[in-house]
């Protein structure tokens, strides 16, 4: 068996590198350095959003890579999403036309549904009282708008249930090629995978190092007793082991770093693989969501009362 997994192979035919440098929660004035140094180091797909407030570092830096001939645009795979208070079908394009300008490009790789939850338009910050009903059928339908113009040459969805996504595959016109969610050995998330598999929708996995210091001790994912086991037994480290574990699922993984030598160590994981036995222990594992989206459920505004109502129980 090839134990390489450098790409996955979307519903659209084109090729995402498996392993993407993460940037939610790097810090301007540390992102551009870090995306500059994954890429020198092989990295080829960078994931943004307009959110993170960190694309127009990015953007600088990628201009810099294109015109020093570090890379060219065509071996990059950048992904940004569409943020909730841009929802509206006349905000989509304009989101986008923003975050290529702050990215320094023409086009993006994939362009997401950031959440399936909407918010005032132009409103900032995450007050209950921003939230509004999200109306996803319309969405989407901007969203092919830009899938058939060629400015996002794939479009997919971020944090959407199994419940979700049936909901918008019975409209769509164009299918999700992705959906990015949380996605790591403390929440596996089977019935999605299974799911989406059946339907053709790549799942990629953010915090695939279980974003540490998120969750309780009992579930910090780069303590996990399984996970140390199995880095022991195949002299890795945890958190390669939880990549691979997640490339080895068929997701493409998301791990965040600003730091050069974990940077590194993070896209050491191609030429090796968790053998069966080992990879099987994996189920032994207690599941737990770290990404719970609290902040955009409420009793009486918005359209989910509760995290149940907004994970349609997969919790
Ligand atoms: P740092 O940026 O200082 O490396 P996730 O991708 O699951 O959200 O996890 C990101 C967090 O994990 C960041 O705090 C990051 O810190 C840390 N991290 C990234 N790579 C590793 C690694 N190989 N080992 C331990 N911690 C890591």
């Amino acid at each position: 068996m090839a134990k390489a997994i450098r790409f996955f192979e979307l519903n659209t035919g084109a090729k995402i590198p498996s392993v993407g440098l993460g940037t939610w929660q790097s810090s301007p004035g540390v992102v551009g350095e870090a995306v500059a140094l994954a890429v020198k180091g092989g990295y080829r797909h960078i994931d943004c959003a307009e959110i993170y407030e960190n694309q127009k570092e990015i953007g600088t830096v990628l201009k810099k890579l294109f015109d020093d001939g570090v890379v060219k645009r065509e071996d990059l795979w950048i992904t940004s999403k569409l943020w909730c208070n841009s929802h509206a079908p006349e905000d989509v394009p304009e989101s986008l036309n923003r975050t290529l300008q702050d990215l320094h490009l023409d086009y993006l790789d994939l362009f997401l549904v950031h959440w399936p939850v909407s918010m005032k338009k132009g409103s900032v910050g995450f007050e209950p009282e921003n939230l509004t009903q999200p109306d996803i059928p319309s969405t989407w339908k901007a969203m092919e708008a830009l899938y058939d113009s060629g400015k996002a040459r794939a479009i997919g969805v971020s944090n959407f249930s199994v419940k979700k996504l049936g909901d918008l595959l019975a409209v769509a016109r164009v299918p999700p090629a992705v959906n990015q969610v949380e996605s790591h050995p403390v929440w596996q998330q089977h019935k999605l995978h299974e799911f989406c598999k059946s339907k053709g929708i790549h799942i990629t996995g953010y915090s695939p190092l279980g974003s540490p210091g998120t969750g309780s001790i009992k579930t910090e994912v780069l303590k996990n007793p399984v996970l140390s086991k199995v880095a022991e037994k195949l002299s890795k480290s945890p958190a390669q082991v939880a990549l691979r574990w997640g490339l080895q699922m068929g997701h493409s993984i998301l791990p965040k770093s600003t730091n050069e030598a974990r940077i590194k160590e993070n896209f050491d994981v191609f030429d090796w693989s968790i053998p069966e036995d080992l990879f099987a222990k994996f189920s032994e594992i207690e599941q737990e969501r770290l990404i719970k989206g609290t902040g955009f459920v409420h009793e009486t505004l918005g359209a989910y009362k509760n995290i149940e109502e907004l994970w349609d129980g997969e919790l």
